[in-house]
């Protein structure tokens, strides 16, 4: 007999249906596994082995015949273990007693070798594509259980081992499908980190400032100043600020760090913000994405939170470089000589950088010791492009002492919270229907749309673009980011004084 059971690939961030068939023949005893497997699915023949006799079952001593259809895509991973095994007892007879309907239910985990469930990467993708495509339950490792619950709709039935399931297949006992109350859970999480908070932060007013619009339309910002002079400690603190995550975006983040493996039992659910700050030792691959089977980098780890590249000139320049399509596009597609992936990258880049390689330059007190060459190829290492793709750069000067032994604190991280929640409210309302949710996300229609300019603004735009010669993307970042000052000041129109301020952060040569 052929037995048929349904589970899934993830492909990337996506799920397809993949059928798995177990013929067994007469013959030696043996297992093959056909359809493209690699070797992780492959080495799971003798875990399923091992599981099946240590939960009592037996192996069939014949030849058995498992196929992944369809056949022309590559199988990745362990989550094939248990709907094999469940594929065998099928084909076996082992399961004749079972009134289960399989059709209507995909199989997906790890065995260890005694029969228990272990964690799979992806459970997200998986409920999402059984949802999107009318399955009704979904049996997953326990410990996969919150993660895949963040998907309504459809039935999670959480297994501990396979006697466990078989005895629920056989109507020898009954699991209970998963009910997670995640709103409950979104409202749990505590979401400022004290030590981060705006009011310890002494002067710096105009850093605060830009991080506050920064946050607010979800700007790209650099810090430069000398060592010391508090730019790691105000990007860091940008945390405390960033607005809330919608449910969506919840979604949307969870999985991507689902298909990366990083869900714990700690964290089963992506609820804050993101926060990546690799270092700059960091491979193209690690913080890109990348790798034989494309895994998610610390770009789209960092997708609708903020990715904090300190010290960014000592960052390889084709690090530096691969940025630039997904700071454009909001994702990044790596090729790949089977397939070709994209993964959404829409975050904030915060980067720090001192001004020359001594870190003087232009300081008031400290005089520079490197030479007019050694400036020049040091502020060259960012280059024309990312800079342009910069909205904001922002001089983070040496503070004086009179502010630095000043003992009062400054205004409060909830306070600047909430006005960046008062700019995405009103983000949420403009393009309710445009498919984006921040102004830094605008295309040239919705800036014809959304972002009037009256003619005292147009005027001293047309002299900036003019006079400094910029480029049609400076010229679209300066009106999306005089829209979020704007917005901040909670008025429709775009007035002189907002266009002045974003074009106060443009790049000086
Ligand atoms: N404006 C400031 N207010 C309070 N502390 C500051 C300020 N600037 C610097 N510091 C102190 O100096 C330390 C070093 O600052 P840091 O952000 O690492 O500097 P940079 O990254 O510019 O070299 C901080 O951890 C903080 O303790
Ligand atoms: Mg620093």
């Amino acid at each position: 007999m052929i037995s048929k059971i349904y589970s899934c690939v993830v492909i990337g961030l996506n799920s397809r249906l993949v059928e798995i068939e177990s013929d067994i023949d007469f013959g030696f005893q043996k297992i093959s596994i056909v359809g493209l497997p690699d070797v992780s699915v492959n080495e799971s023949k003798d875990r399923i082995s091992s599981a099946l006799k240590n939960s009592g079952f037996d192996l069939p001593r014949n030849k058995i015949t498992i196929n992944l259809a369809p056949a022309n895509i590559h199988k990745a991973g362990t989550l094939y273990d248990l709907p094999i095994a469940l594929s065998i007892l099928l084909a076996n007879g082992q399961l004749k007693k079972s009134s289960f309907d399989f059709s209507k239910s995909l199989f997906v985990g790890e065995l260890s070798l005694n029969g228990d469930l272990r964690k799979i990467n992806g459970i997200l993708s998986c409920a999402i594509f059984a949802k999107e495509n009318g399955y009704e339950n979904l049996f997953i490792p326990e410990d996969n259980a919150k993660e895949a619950a963040l998907v309504d709709g459809i039935n999670i039935y959480p297994v501990f081992n396979l006697k466990q399931l078989i005895d629920h297949l056989l109507n020898k006992l009954n699991i209970e499908s998963f009910e997670f109350d995640k709103y409950s859970y979104f409202n749990s999480i505590d979401f400022i980190d004290d030590s981060f908070n705006f009011k310890y932060i002494k002067g710096q007013n105009h850093a605060k400032r830009a991080l506050e619009i920064a946050a607010a339309g979800a700007h790209n910002i650099l810090f430069y100043g000398p060592p010391g002079s508090g730019k790691t400690m105000l990007a860091r603190s940008i945390v405390t600020i960033l607005p809330k995550m919608s449910e969506e975006e919840i979604l949307e983040v969870s999985r991507i760090h689902s298909v990366a493996g990083l869900l714990t039992e700690k964290q089963p659910i992506i609820i804050k913000r993101p926060f990546r700050s690799p270092h700059h030792s960091g491979s193209c691959a690690s913080i890109v994405g990348g790798g034989s089977n494309p895994k998610p980098g610390e770009i789209s780890l960092a997708h609708r939170g903020v990715l904090f590249l300190d010290e960014f000139p000592e960052f390889s320049k084709i690090v530096l470089e691969s940025l630039r399509q997904p700071l454009e596009d909001g994702f990044v597609t790596i090729s790949r000589a089977v397939r070709t992936i994209e993964f959404p990258a829409r975050f904030i880049l915060v980067a720090s950088a001192n001004p020359c390689s001594c870190g003087f330059f232009g300081d008031s007190e400290k005089k520079c010791s490197c030479s007019q060459l050694q400036i020049l190829k040091y502020k060259n290492k960012i280059s024309g492009p990312i800079a342009d793709r910069i909205d904001m750069h922002v001089e983070v000067p040496r503070i004086k002492f009179d502010e630095l032994s000043d003992n009062n604190l400054s205004e409060d991280s909830v306070s600047v919270k909430n006005r960046v929640e008062v700019v995405v409210d009103i983000q949420k309302n403009r393009f309710k229907n445009s498919g984006i949710v921040n102004n830094s996300e605008m295309k040239s229609k919705h800036i014809k749309e959304f972002c009037k300019l009256d003619d005292q603004s147009l005027e001293i735009l047309k002299s900036a673009v003019v006079g400094l010669s910029l480029s049609g993307r400076a010229y679209n970042k300066i009106i999306k980011l005089a829209r979020t000052i704007a917005d901040l000041d909670g008025i429709e129109d775009i007035k002189m004084n907002h266009v002045a301020e974003a074009l106060q952060y443009r790049r000086r040569e």
